[in-house]
């Protein structure tokens, strides 16, 4: 049985006071609706249609950096849940197959919660995500007699003894295209905030001797984002829960509250986190690697016995090979370092290839932007480059090559050659004491 998303985005999120579209502010390094389509993707659904409505354009643009294929359609006028979903009619015209319509700001909704959605499906026409939640405050109620689903009550439109009801409707509601697309078209607006509710289509299918069901999940997973409050937990809740699972599968780390990790972040087993490190997106850091304190990662790839930091940074494309050495205060942008290289100290390395083996020495700096182009620095196997070596690219140093102590490399070093370029070094005999005694003296007329 194939699938399809309708994922509702529209509406204008004012209690984040913000300019960006709520749907766009970040958990883990990516925006909510990336964490709903995420969950969702696992399923390989065959269409997913996006409903937009505020900062459509902008919403439309991070759907599609997701996935490529995915459809926006645009709600002008942000008239209710079931005027959202009824957008999304055109574009899922000629698909066959279920429905799963999720919220863009609802980011930990499971894939395996979505599962048991869609096989409560193979014995009711619609089912509906719900939970149990002790302090139920403004969400819509689920009135249910045994294992069916009556109707869903709004909280604006709850009666007295409606409201003591404690399970939830988490807005995640699972249909037959067909059956969802007919059910859709029949609500009405009569309700308290004069909106077309998607939860009226339990009633309505009712009416018509469908049936409806309600399975359930812990309430952590239904969390929609309001307000930056709301936003700030759940991104706490994903770090504690990313860190976890990282931990259960191997990775050692002394101070795990301290450490910050993004939605895709991938560490291997035996891989050893220090205290204090923060992941940006697109890291990966391969087993029994070590990435000491301080250091800030992202887009970068770290092999097996590699070792970054203390006070290290990884900018995107970052390459380290097994047993590469970065240490502190280096910074390392869109290079490869290969294996066994070191780049220990006080160095940058920016649009640079490193040959095996090789030892930057501290100081070091890849010249790579003229003000206006970007460069490349090639460094062979096995080379020396002695401490504070300005290498002004596009420059290439040859295996076994050697720079001495403060060269500006200009030209290319050949295979085994050393380059050196400073002003050669006079020695003026008791020049320094003379000096001193002068310059003492000044300060002590001063007063
Ligand atoms: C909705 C449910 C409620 C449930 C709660 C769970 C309805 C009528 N109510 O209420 O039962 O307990 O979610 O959080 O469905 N949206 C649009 N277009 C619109 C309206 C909303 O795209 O015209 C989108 C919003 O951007 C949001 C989602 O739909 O992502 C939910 O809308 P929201 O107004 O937050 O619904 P609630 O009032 O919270
Ligand atoms: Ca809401």
């Amino acid at each position: 049985m194939s699938t399809a998303l309708v994922i509702l985005a529209a509406g204008k999120g004012t209690r984040m006071e913000s300019d960006l579209p709520k749907v766009l502010h970040k958990i883990g390094g990516a925006p909510l609706l990336h964490h709903a389509m995420l969950s969702a993707s696992a399923l390989e659904p065959e269409r997913t249609v996006v409903v937009t409505g505020h900062g459509a354009e902008l919403v439309e643009a991070a759907a599609r950096d997701f996935d490529g294929d995915a459809v926006a359609v645009r709600q002008e006028e942000q008239l209710g849940t079931g005027h959202a979903v009824a957008q999304s009619r055109n574009a899922l015209s000629g698909f066959e197959g279920d429905i799963i319509v999720l919220y863009g700001d609802t980011p930990f909704i499971s894939t395996e919660t979505l599962r048991t959605m869609l096989d409560a499906r193979n014995n009711h026409d619609v089912v509906v995500l719900g939970f149990e939640a002790p302090d139920p405050g403004l969400y819509g109620r689920l009135i249910t007699d045994g294992n069916s689903l009556l109707r869903i009550v709004e909280y604006k439109d709850v009666t007295d003894e409606e409201r003591g009801i404690t399970l939830c409707n988490s807005g995640v509601i699972c249909a037959d295209a067909k059956c969802l697309f007919d059910l859709v078209a029949a609500i009405g607006n009569k309700n308290a905030s004069k909106e077309y509710y998607l939860t009226d289509i339990v009633e309505i299918a009712r009416q018509r001797g469908l049936t409806a069901t309600a399975v359930t999940c812990d309430e952590a997973e239904t969390i929609g984002i309001n307000s930056r409050i709301e936003l700030a937990a759940a991104e706490t809740t994903f770090q504690t829960r990313k860190r976890q699972e990282l931990i259960a599968s191997g990775v050692q780390m002394q101070a795990p509250d301290t450490v910050f990790l993004s939605y895709d972040t991938t560490i291997g087993r035996d891989a050893e986190i220090e205290p204090n490190v923060i992941f940006a997106p697109g890291v990966t850091v391969e087993s029994g690697a070590r990435i000491r304190a301080f250091s800030h990662l992202e887009g970068a790839h770290v092999s097996r016995g590699a070792t970054v930091g203390p006070f290290a940074r990884l900018r995107p494309g970052a390459e380290l090979a097994e047993d590469v050495h970065v240490g502190n205060f280096v910074e390392i942008k869109n290079a490869a370092i290969d294996e066994g290289a070191k780049v220990n100290h006080l160095t940058y390395i920016g649009d640079a290839d490193i040959g095996a083996r090789s030892n930057i020495g501290a100081g070091t700096i890849t010249c790579n932007y003229d003000g206006v182009m970007k460069h490349r620095t090639t460094i062979g196997r096995d080379v020396f480059i002695g401490s504070n070596t300005m290498l002004v690219a596009p420059v290439t140093i040859g295996d076994e090559a050697m720079t001495a102590t403060a060269t500006t490399v200009t030209k290319d070093v050949p295979d085994g050659a050393m380059a050196i370029g400073r002003t050669e070094q006079t020695n003026k005999p008791g020049f320094a004491r003379k000096l001193f005694s002068l310059l003492r003296a000044k300060k002590q007329a001063k007063g």
